[in-house]
């Protein structure tokens, strides 16, 4: 009978711990492994592009608020979206420089667009209601000019 020397008895084990973690690592002495299960999606709706939509205006400003003449409404929410009246108010403006103002809130600001014929509505009421202010002795304010 052959005999088992100190070599095979090496050899053999070496082997058989070589095949267990041959089959350990291909998970064939796990059992079923539990399955992973992604974290639940979000529910809230994905970040606005606009994070400012939908927020109320920084003011409790109403339509009454500003004096009352044609267009009042129009300008009201067109103006008052990011700022109060008072803002408008404290304006004395010609029209031309209300246009100005106008473009800047487009531009600067990236007001919403409105309708030209609104526009038109909303300087006329700008101009009509909130015009250059005469200060001092009878002059006009040199800073508007
Ligand atoms: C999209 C936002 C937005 C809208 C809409 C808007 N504005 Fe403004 N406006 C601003 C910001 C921002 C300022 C900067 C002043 C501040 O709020 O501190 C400003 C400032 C002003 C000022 C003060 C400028 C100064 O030099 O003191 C006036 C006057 C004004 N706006 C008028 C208007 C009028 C008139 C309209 C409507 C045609 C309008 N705004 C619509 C954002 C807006």
């Amino acid at each position: 009978m052959t005999q088992l020397n100190i070599t095979h008895v090496v050899v053999i084990s070496l082997t058989a711990v070589f095949l267990l973690v041959a089959l350990d690592r291909a998970g064939g002495l796990r059992g079923p492994q539990p399955t992973y299960t992604p974290p639940a999606a979000p529910t809230a709706p994905v970040a606005q592009v606009d994070p400012d939509k939908g927020k109320p205006p920084p003011h409790n400003d109403t339509v009454e608020d500003m004096p009352d003449g044609k267009g009042r409404e129009v300008t009201f929410y067109a103006c008052t979206a990011c700022h109060g009246v008072a803002l408008i108010k404290a304006q004395g403006l010609t029209r031309d420089l209300w246009d100005s103002t106008f473009d800047l809130m487009l531009e600067r600001h990236k007001m919403a667009p409105v309708k030209p014929e609104e526009r038109a509505e909303i300087l006329d009421y700008l101009a009509e209601q909130f015009p250059p202010r005469r200060r001092g002795r009878g002059g006009d304010n040199p800073f508007l000019k």
